[in-house]
């Protein structure tokens, strides 16, 4: 059994990320769901990749500068195609109403470039209210980040994910302190090796992105948990 994650939502569908994307994710039945969130001036949870508007919006700049209530106005899918014309960002409060309490939410905290402070809490704060402490996974490239999380709740399921080559991540994992679920690696460098070994360690192993049928297959065969994938075709298989 794997367990796959629409990557952004379906991406190749409707603008990454938005109320859309998770829509087409949800009605594929995929059986995890992947998102990034960030920070508003005004401390909302807000589901955006970058941490400035540019590549959605030209006209505007950094996530962070903007109050919830502003972001709202922005559009971001006209970029993607004139059929979602004024779609804005989702909330993260949002998407929790949209998202089938079975299926597995990876919300990864994007504190890169921008680190924000209090994110971990007011993500913590933003699941309770919604009664959606299960079914959740929680990732970052921010391994501090990471450790709040657990601090704050250490029963929420955390995902190390590993940008670069490192040497023996399932060991630095290990060394962490952390109780780590599962390995979040660059699937550049994941093969059959990587993954024994974090298997050795107790770790799943999800790496991103995987987009091509072939080099999926090599995956699951090599023995690895699932896979991030903006391809319907991929993230939809069990
Ligand atoms: O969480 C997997 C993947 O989303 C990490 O990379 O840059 O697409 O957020 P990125
Ligand atoms: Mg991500």
């Amino acid at each position: 059994m794997v367990l796959n994650f629409a990557h952004r939502g379906s991406l190749t569908e409707a603008p990454e990320n938005t109320l859309s994307s998770i829509k087409k994710a949800v009605a594929h039945k995929a059986k995890g769901i992947e998102l990034d969130v960030q920070l508003t001036k005004d401390n909302h949870l807000v589901v955006i990749h970058d941490h400035r508007f540019k590549r959605f919006n030209k006209n505007y700049g950094l996530v962070q500068a903007y109050t919830l209530a502003e972001i709202k106005q922005i559009d971001v899918g006209s970029s993607f195609s004139k059929e979602f014309a004024g779609e804005p960002l989702a909330t993260l409060a949002e998407i929790l109403e949209i998202v089938p309490r079975n299926t597995i939410l990876n919300i990864e905290i994007k504190n890169i470039p921008v680190i924000y402070p209090g994110i971990e809490e007011t993500l913590i704060h933003c699941l309770a209210e919604h009664d959606r402490m299960d079914h959740i996974l929680i990732s970052s490239f921010d391994h501090v980040a990471l450790k709040k999380v657990q601090e704050l709740d250490p029963d929420i399921p955390i995902g190390m994910l590993f940008y670069y080559r490192l040497l023996e991540p399932w060991k630095y994992a290990k060394n962490s302190g952390l109780r780590v679920a599962s390995i979040h690696p660059n699937v550049v460098y994941t093969d059959k090796a990587f993954i024994a070994a974090c298997h050795r360690y107790g770790y799943k192993v999800f790496p991103f992105t995987v987009n091509r049928m072939s080099q999926y297959r090599k995956l699951v065969e090599w023995g690895v948990d699932g896979v991030f994938s903006n391809n319907p075709e991929i993230f939809t298989q069990s």
